[in-house]
């Protein structure tokens, strides 16, 4: 049986990932940042799942605005980097888990969640950033990933409960998966930011460290907040905050009876280009 047994959060900036490409991850700006996830890269080595479940939202590159899925799940065998204007990434081809993929959007369709499929996708730095910061630069991604896009870039958005209740169909999901596969969940995008208009470049320390301190504490009560609340207090795209529930709620306290999840790392670092950039990863206690 397959069984989802931690969960990795983390901002996307794409600038990260042109610091890594262009040698300047030791530079003073961004070496105090890349600090923070040495721990992340031990820990992917000493806990390597078989396969990542990632959650994140396209930047109008994959999907353009022509067509907008609320979730889309990729079920191809596998995902090339994504042009977004300064040439595709030099990073690994990501490779996918078609059977994993396809079972999980039968079930999560039979328990009422309205999946998209996608056959053919390319990946933005919404996925690719965050591989490149647990797993540093190595020739291939360590595992398969299947790739979860959700739409938090056009209204409407889905709401904080309707991403926490998916969460716990992809880890009832997966329990129903034949064969024995150790997965991870992540959930990637904020911390809160607004790249336009006159409040650009908005951070705001205060709201991400406690959206921090109730995602760990109380998912259930964090997944009420209305759209609005972080539109206002963390700026237009700290709405990507949302997909960090639907990995939250796939852990096993959100299950009934189910047992909280162990902090393993927790850091946050003000400012990565226009943004807070924020981190967790959180373990299944047995
Ligand atoms: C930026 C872009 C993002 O997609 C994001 O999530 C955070 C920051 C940026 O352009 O700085
Ligand atoms: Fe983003």
């Amino acid at each position: 049986m397959a069984r989802i047994t931690a969960s990795v959060y983390t901002s996307h900036v794409p600038a990260i990932g042109a610091a890594l490409d262009l040698g300047k991850a030791g530079e003073p700006y961004w070496a105090p940042l890349f600090k923070g996830y040495e721990f992340s890269k031990q820990w992917m080595k000493e806990n390597q799942p078989d396969v990542i479940f990632l959650v994140y939202n396209d930047h109008a590159v994959a999907f353009s605005m022509d067509i907008i899925p609320t979730f889309a799940i990729g079920c191809a065998t596998e995902f090339k980097p994504a042009d977004e204007g300064w040439g595709a990434r030099p990073v690994p081809v990501v490779l996918g888990h078609a059977p994993l993929a396809a079972h999980i959007a039968q079930h999560v369709i039979q328990q009422d969640f309205d999946l998209t499929v996608v056959n053919k996708m390319d990946v933005d730095h919404g996925l690719t950033v965050p591989l490149s910061l647990m797993c540093g630069q190595p020739q291939a991604w360590p595992c398969p990933v299947i790739p979860f896009a959700v739409n938090v870039v056009q209204y409407p958005i889905p709401s904080g409960r309707r991403c926490y209740e998916l969460g716990r169909a992809l880890r009832r999901a997966v329990a129903a998966f034949d064969e024995d596969l150790n997965v991870h969940i992540w959930g990637t995008g904020g911390m809160s930011h607004q790249l336009h208009g006159p409040r650009a470049g908005l951070i705001n320390q205060t709201f991400d460290r406690e959206f921090l301190d109730q995602l760990i504490a109380d998912p259930a009560a964090l997944a009420r907040k209305p759209h609005i609340d972080y539109v206002r207090e963390a700026g237009a795209e700290g709405m990507e905050m949302i997909m960090w529930l639907i990995a939250r709620g796939a852990m096993a306290d959100g299950e009934p009876g189910g047992k909280a999840p162990r902090v393993a790392h927790r850091f946050y670092h003000v400012p990565a280009s226009n943004t807070a950039v924020g981190h967790l990863i959180l373990e299944d206690q047995e």
